[in-house]
């Protein structure tokens, strides 16, 4: 457990549309390089960078070829929006790619892998998905935590896969195949109570 909130129980997330009214929040996440360091997503300096990417991720199309399900991430005890999730879906793939960020001041206390849980369910449930993977660094062993909590497998290690804010990193690859999840091995668990 991270020693943010690490005393505090698990709470009730949810995941709700992105819209327009969130930017404050957003530019909040997305202008914290503690937040984004790992991920592709940018690092928004200003608000208008910010309110770009916003304005991407309420459309849910980040490209041609993909599809895209975006969503905030509220805590009922907490601020309004704690966190981004999503999936991005290749077209004809049934294969989805999650991915998930969460307010610093929120980490440690099961959100990320009840959002992630979330996730696995509007994949498999309502979008039909056959496979749902992700990736994730090696520097970063909290998403590999969330990841595992959720029931999914280590697949591999590739080799500079990523080009993250300009650099090529190495990446676990996760992944769960619906017949598992619906097995039970990657249902939405409760986080661990605090110890
Ligand atoms: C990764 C991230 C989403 C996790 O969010 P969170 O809400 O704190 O996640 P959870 O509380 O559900 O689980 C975190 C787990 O990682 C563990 N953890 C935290 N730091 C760790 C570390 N340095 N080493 C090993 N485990 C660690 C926690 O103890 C917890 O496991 P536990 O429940 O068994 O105690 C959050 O750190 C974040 O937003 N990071 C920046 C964005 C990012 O990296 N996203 C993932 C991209 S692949």
């Amino acid at each position: 457990m991270s020693e943010n909130a690490s005393h505090q129980i698990p709470t009730i997330v949810t995941l709700r549309q992105l819209t327009p009214a969130d930017i404050e929040a957003v530019h909040t996440l997305l202008s914290d390089w503690t937040v984004v360091r790992y991920m592709l997503l940018p690092h928004c300096e200003t608000l208008e960078q910010s309110q770009k990417c916003l304005d991407e991720l309420i459309s849910e199309t980040p490209g041609g070829a993909w599809t895209s399900v975006v969503r905030a991430i509220e805590a009922l005890d907490s601020a309004p929006l704690v966190g981004l999730c999503g999936i991005a879906i290749l077209h004809g793939s049934e294969q989805g790619e999650i991915w998930y960020l969460v307010r610093p001041d929120q980490w440690g206390r099961g959100i990320a892998q009840l959002a992630a849980g979330q996730l696995l369910r509007i994949g498999f449930s309502e979008l039909n998905l056959h496979r749902m993977y992700a990736t994730c660094l090696p520097e970063n062993p909290a998403s590999s935590r969330v990841l595992e909590k959720i029931g999914m497998r280590k697949e591999g290690y590739q080799a500079k896969n990523l080009k993250i804010h300009g650099v090529w990193h190495d990446s676990y690859l996760y992944a769960i195949l619906r017949a598992e999840w619906e097995a039970g091995s990657g249902r939405e668990r409760q986080p661990s109570q605090p110890q």
